[in-house]
């Protein structure tokens, strides 16, 4: 199988996790896509759901294929998040953030009572951190947020390449507003450590370690879909 096919194999078994009038997180990337295209077939077939997006992007593509939407605000708790993730590690704490929507996906994540992880193998790690990890941070004071990162992470001894992300010429924006720093300090051991350290910080709004968010991964790989709980 091909990643696309992967992508397909992952979202079709995690949608057998679904039921009639489920509330549901929907993720962003591809992965989540391949969700969002499967899931709206079965609600053309007559599947009753309701779906909470996690990006403009994710929004609008439930829009096109028909997935109806509703808030946080009008739908404030969650039966099952959908997502996807860019390293997972066996603990199921996940790096999230490529497609710049962690902020959004981890409310949405916190909000659910339950967290699958959709992805294909090459996303599974002994260790999270090869994956640069997306800070989303306040465009103001961007530059003092940046040096605070920078001597916190050097307290747990990582460091590397703080990069802003770029569309273009011009700073990455995040639907909510925000650039995002990637921090490539490769492999992180204390994960909780870093997460502590990074919320401390005024200017870092939220960071793309997920850790005891997801219940349950989808992997899928040649061999089929193999289903970790966390
Ligand atoms: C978006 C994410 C995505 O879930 C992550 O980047 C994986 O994307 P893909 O399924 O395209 O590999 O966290 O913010």
């Amino acid at each position: 199988m091909d990643a696309a096919q992967l992508k397909i194999e992952a979202a079709r078994v995690a949608l057998t996790h679904v039921s009639d009038g489920m509330k549901l997180g929907i993720g962003t990337g591809s992965t989540a896509e391949a969700f969002v295209r499967l899931l709206a077939e079965r609600v053309a077939g007559g599947l009753s759901v309701i779906g909470v997006p996690t990006s403009e992007r994710t929004a609008a593509l439930c829009r096109e294929l028909g997935v109806p939407l509703s808030t946080l605000e009008e739908t404030p708790e969650l039966d099952l998040t959908i997502d996807g993730a860019d390293e997972i590690d066996p603990e199921l704490s996940l790096i999230k953030g490529g497609g710049g929507a962690l902020l959004r996906e981890k409310i949405v994540a916190a909000a659910s009572e339950r967290m699958i992880v959709i992805a294909d193998r090459s996303k599974v790690v002994d260790v999270l951190g090869k994956f640069p990890l997306p800070i989303e941070v306040n465009r103001f004071g961007l530059r003092a947020t940046e040096i605070a990162i920078r001597v916190g992470a050097a307290e747990l001894g990582l460091s590397g390449p703080l990069t802003l992300r770029m569309t273009g010429d011009q700073p990455f924006v995040t639907d909510n507003g925000h650039f995002i720093l990637d921090a490539s300090f490769g492999r992180i051991p204390d994960t909780r450590a870093l997460s502590n350290v990074l919320h401390a910080i005024p200017g870092v709004v939220e960071h793309g370690l997920f850790i005891g968010l997801a219940s349950a991964a989808v992997i899928a790989s040649d061999g089929g879909a193999e289903i970790i709980h966390a």
